[in-house]
């Protein structure tokens, strides 16, 4: 179980959608949280302010002092490789080499990465000891970003997160709710996901572990199959899914990859899941849309 931790001074460089969460949580904890981003004027109350570009050194030469820990969450503002490289692996390579001139040294460096750096495609299970392997830019550039890190002379923990979802970014209810998405009878599909608030709980539990691994896979407890979640969405939702030709199906698998990740490591860790699975999540989304009106 998680050690209670004194008040730190903690940075999250990239202070983003889980970054922002993750840093309410920790300054209701009574930490000391700076977020940085290149333009810090939307962060929530409580977080203080660092305007930086994680890629660019000339501005990370005045980083907050004594920093004990730091979350890097930064996110690719473009999806394309340069863009993927800007913000993981030159941003990473840039802060380490900023962090080097430091007297002071953090603690350790938490990295969420993605599960993206896994390319199996049949279902397989996947956990900590898996290999990764991946097959396109994206999972090569957190691999190397990943690699980089773990290299270096400061203590660091990698998440690999599942997709994320939550308040704002309920693509995928939207998309049901429209008619966009179907199912197909072909190939099943699985799906690995953790809600917004798992995402940044389980890093705010993390940082709390006495000795943490330096891997951990951040996915809730359900591998979903993806025409389970759709038909469990549009049965909540009341509408009706499209059904897509066997082409289609197939074209998405062959997109997305298809593996089920395991959590073991991190509830082994002491962290219990708010959302185990995506129905508790998105069930609390749908209640608070339709609260709304
Ligand atoms: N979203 C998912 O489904 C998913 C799945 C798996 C893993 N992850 C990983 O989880 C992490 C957090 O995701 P997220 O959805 O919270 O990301 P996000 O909100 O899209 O991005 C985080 C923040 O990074 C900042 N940023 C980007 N480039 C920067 C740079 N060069 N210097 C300083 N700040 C920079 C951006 O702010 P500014 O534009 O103001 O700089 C942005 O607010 C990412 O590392 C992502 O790869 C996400």
């Amino acid at each position: 179980m998680g050690q209670a931790t004194a008040m730190a001074r903690v940075l999250i460089a990239g202070c983003g959608y889980v970054g922002s969460a993750l840093g309410e949580r920790l300054v209701a904890d009574g930490h000391e949280v700076f977020g940085l981003k290149r333009n810090p004027v939307d962060l929530p109350e409580g977080i203080k302010p660092v305007r930086a570009d994680l890629s660019l050194p000339e501005t990370l030469v005045s980083l907050p002092s004594n920093i004990e820990t730091i979350f890097y969450t930064a996110g690719a503002g473009r999806s394309d490789e340069e863009g993927y490289r800007y913000a993981y692996l030159d941003g990473m390579g840039r802060l380490l080499g900023a962090l080097a001139d430091l007297a002071e040294k953090p603690k350790r460096i938490f990295f969420t990465s993605s599960i993206s750096v896994y390319d199996q495609r049949r279902g397989e299970w996947v956990d900590e000891e898996s290999k990764a392997a991946p097959s396109n830019y994206r999972g090569d550039i957190m691999l190397m970003t990943e690699r980089l890190l773990l290299a270096g002379e400061i203590p660091a923990t990698v998440v690999r997160l599942g997709g994320i979802y939550g308040p704002g970014r309920d693509r995928l209810l939207r998309a049901v709710a429209r008619g966009e998405v179907g199912v197909g009878s072909g190939e099943l599909h699985y799906t690995n996901r953790i809600h917004l608030d798992d995402a940044a709980a389980c890093l705010q539990h993390l940082m709390t572990v006495e000795a943490p691994a330096d891997l951990y896979l951040g996915v809730d407890h359900e591998a979903a199959e993806e025409s389970a979640v759709l038909r469990w969405l549009a049965g909540r939702l009341g509408v009706k899914l499209p059904e897509l030709g066997d082409g289609e199906a197939k074209a998405r698998v062959r997109r997305a990859g298809s593996k089920r990740c395991r959590n073991d490591r991190l509830v082994e860790s002491g962290y219990r899941f708010q959302f185990p699975t995506f129905r508790e999540g998105y069930e609390m989304m749908i209640r608070a849309a339709s609260d709304k009106g």
